[in-house]
This record gives structure tokens, C-alpha cells and sequence, in this order.
């Protein structure tokens, strides 16, 4: 019998005998084997759950002391007073994006469709709603000593400009071909900027000894319990001005968006079916939701760079497996064909990674007649040098296809 503490690190949950918990125990069981990652219930709830914990090799059960799970509760699970409480931080900070709507798009799909906007938020992406909410909270010391953070662009520029409004140092690690507009804003945000080949070397160590050496805080892209909940409140904000939404495409990276608008649209419009969208060459979340265990993929060519990440989170996947309704892929072609049509037609400027809920709405991949569909288009960071040649590539969109599963792609 081994006990568990919020700092083992290495236990997972496999059994919930009383669900006041935001986890199935048949995905839990997964998990716990193969994460080795400790999920339990929401804060106050625990005396009420038994819990059984499984070993990362599937051999020990262990039984977890009550006080010990309250622990490791506030250490991990985002819940909806979360993304209430990240709200009222951001109030006053992030922008209230607009929310569009196109009667093209409707004709087109013959469905409702509301484009939430964060393209025009702070730093020209909703990554600002993550950065903030996590820096706002740190503690002096850490404000004193300041914030790293690793990122292909978008939750760099984040963190530089939280750190600039909050007064705290930050140092950004990013790839040296991270699109020129995302490396100058940063550094313009006053944060220092460290860069790294990202085909031959490990971001995620040359972070850890930075902070190490320096005494930084990180502050990872997507997989922290204040960056979900932070990006959680573009979906709230959505649902709160347009009403309960029959579905909601959101796309996918590290899943910390998908995920915190999951849990977003789960407590205010509870029918509403959540998918999450990500490039075909970058589809280790859509796999890992089919398998149920962690999938990864390594330096994806994708022209969508916030979705080249390798794999979900340990914090992000649970949620995902829970609240999100299904996973879908887009190929190159439809993101090219979504960017194009916003910019042409909505006159939006969107970038390929923000585009990729729209590819799946204008290729049919997801196609539901009368709908009312929440599409977040998550950021509008394009070098416009880029964009003009990425255009010249658009090619003519084929007749809408039925989607087809992607287990049953694979047979
Ligand atoms: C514009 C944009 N959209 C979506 C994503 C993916 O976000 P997440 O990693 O939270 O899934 C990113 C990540 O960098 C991004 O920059």
C-alpha cells in the first residue's frame, strides 16, 4: 500500500464510487494507467467520494485519506466557479470580443452560426484570458522573480503582456522560425526572448533550466489549472450573449481552449454537443480520444502552429475525454479555404490555426441543418507577408463529404 500525496506524481485514480466529479470511471481506469496522474474531486466534495488509486503499472490499489485528496483536488481539477472566478479577474483587462454572424455562412450550412471573435482580443488571441489569470495569482515572490514561459507565439506574446500590466519580468522560449509578427510582439511587450531549433532541440528542457537557473516561474502554454480556466471564459462569454448553443466547434492544440470552453459550455448550456477541430497532420488529440489513451506526434507540418504541439496535457485529456463530444480532423487545403473565406468574406483576419473550427463547419465535416453552432475563431496572428503567398495556394473546396470517424479512417 503506498499513500498518495499531491506531490507523488504518479499515482491515477481508477474508481469513483460516488460522482459529484467531473470523470467517468470507465476513462478513469485509462488513465490511471497510463498518465499515472492523480484526478479526484472538486474542492468540498471530497468527504463525500471514496476513492480507489492504481498505480501507474496497474498493480498497487490504494485507498486515499480524505485530507490528502483535498489536496490534490485544489492542486488539479478546473471546474466551472473557476472559469467564474477567471472571469472577474479578466474583467477590466481582457476585451469583451465581439460576436459575428454571416447570413452566407448560414445559407451555407443551413444552420445558426455565431463566430466568437478572439481575434481581436488583447494581444490578437485568447491566450491573453490563460496568461493573465495565472500571473494574476501568483504570489509576490514569484511576481519579484518572475515568469518563463515556452510557446510557438501566441501565449508568448500572453505572457509578455500580462508581465508588462502586472509589472513582472518574463523570458519567453520560442522556436527561432515562430512567425516574425509573433517574435517582434513579443519582445515589443518588453519580455526577453531566449529562441531554440525546434527540430533539434527540447523546448520543454531548455525552459526548465532557465527557470531553474534563473528562479523563474513557468507557466506552461495550455496544461495549468489557471490557463484553462482563463481560456474557458471566451466559450462563457459566448453562450452568456448569444443563449444555449446546440453545438460548439473549438480547436485543438494542447486542448487548454477546448477543454476550459468544455467546461464552459457543460455548466451554461448542458445539450450542447462540444467538438474539438485539429489539422489531420497534427491528430494526436482526435487519436487520443478515440483511444482513450495518450497519442502524440512530433514536429507536425502543419500550417496551423498553434496545433503543432506533441501531445495533450496531463490535465488537459481528462477533461477532454469527459466534457468534449468528439474530435475531428481538417486537412491543409480546408484550413487555407476557412482562412480565406473569413478574411474575403467576414473580412476577418484569422490565422491557419484559427481557422480550423470554420474548416470544419464550410468542408461539411461537421453538418448540422438548423442548428445554432458556437464556432470560437481563436486568434488572428498571420504574418501578412505569409498570408498573400498562403492565399495563392487556395484551392477550390470539393463537394462536401459525410465525415467519416476516424476509427473507421484507420480499417
Ligand atoms: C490561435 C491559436 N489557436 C489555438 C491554439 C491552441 O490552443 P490550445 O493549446 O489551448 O489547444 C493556439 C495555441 O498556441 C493558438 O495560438
Amino acid at each position: 500500500m503506498e499513500q498518495c500525496s499531491a506531490n507523488s506524481g504518479k499515482l491515477g485514480i481508477v474508481a469513483l464510487s460516488n460522482l459529484t466529479h467531473p470523470l467517468k470511471p470507465a476513462q478513469v481506469f485509462h488513465w490511471g494507467q497510463l498518465l499515472g496522474w492523480l484526478y479526484t474531486t472538486r474542492p468540498g466534495t471530497a468527504k463525500d467520494v471514496k476513492l480507489k488509486v492504481q498505480n501507474c503499472g496497474g498493480i498497487e490499489r490504494v485507498n486515499v485519506a480524505q485530507s490528502n485528496v483535498n489536496a490534490v483536488d485544489l492542486a488539479l481539477t478546473v471546474t466551472f466557479a473557476d472559469l467564474e472566478a477567471a472571469a472577474d479577474r479578466l474583467h477590466g483587462q481582457a476585451h469583451h470580443t465581439p460576436v459575428m454572424t454571416s447570413t452566407t455562412i448560414d445559407h451555407q450550412t443551413g444552420s445558426r452560426v455565431f463566430f466568437k471573435c478572439e481575434n481581436f482580443q488583447r494581444i490578437g488571441a485568447f491566450k491573453f484570458r490563460g496568461a493573465y489569470n495565472a500571473m494574476v495569482q501568483l504570489a509576490d515572490e514569484q511576481r519579484r522573480r518572475g515568469v518563463l514561459a515556452f510557446s510557438s507565439g501566441n501565449h508568448a506574446q500572453a505572457i509578455a503582456l500580462s508581465g508588462q500590466l502586472l509589472d513582472i519580468p518574463t523570458t519567453i522560449v520560442m522556436p527561432d522560425d515562430a512567425p516574425a509578427v509573433k517574435l517582434a510582439a513579443t519582445r515589443g511587450y518588453g519580455a526577453e526572448v531566449v529562441t531554440y531549433n525546434r527540430l533539434t532541440d527540447s523546448r520543454e528542457g531548455l525552459a526548465q533550466q532557465l527557470a531553474g537557473d534563473r528562479g523563474l516561474t513557468l507557466i506552461p502554454p495550455f496544461d495549468h489549472p489557471h490557463v484553462i480556466a482563463g481560456q474557458g471564459t471566451a466559450a462563457k462569454e459566448l453562450i452568456e450573449e448569444v443563449g444555449e448553443l446546440d453545438l460548439l466547434l473549438v480547436c485543438c492544440g494542447g486542448g487548454g481552449l477546448l477543454s476550459g470552453c468544455a467546461i464552459a459550455a457543460h455548466a451554461l448550456s448542458p445539450s450542447c454537443r462540444v467538438i474539438g477541430v485539429e489539422p489531420k497532420r497534427a491528430d494526436d488529440a482526435t487519436r487520443s480520444f478515440y483511444a482513450k489513451t495518450l497519442q502524440t506526434v512530433e514536429n507536425p507540418d502543419t500550417i496551423a502552429d498553434g496545433a503543432r504541439t506533441p501531445s495533450l496535457g496531463t490535465l488537459t485529456f481528462p477533461l477532454i475525454l469527459y466534457y468534449v463530444d468528439d474530435m475531428v480532423t481538417v486537412s491543409e487545403a480546408a484550413i487555407l479555404r476557412a482562412m480565406f473565406f473569413l478574411w474575403e468574406r467576414l473580412k476577418l483576419v484569422v490565422e491557419p490555426t484559427g481557422a480550423l473550427a470554420t474548416a470544419a463547419l464550410l468542408e461539411g465535416i461537421v453538418n448540422e441543418p438548423g442548428a445554432r453552432i458556437g464556432v470560437i475563431i481563436s486568434g488572428g496572428n498571420v504574418d501578412l507577408k505569409q498570408a498573400g503567398k498562403l492565399f495563392a495556394k487556395v484551392t477550390k473546396t470539393p463537394k462536401p463529404q459525410p465525415r467519416v470517424p476516424w476509427a473507421q479512417e484507420l480499417s
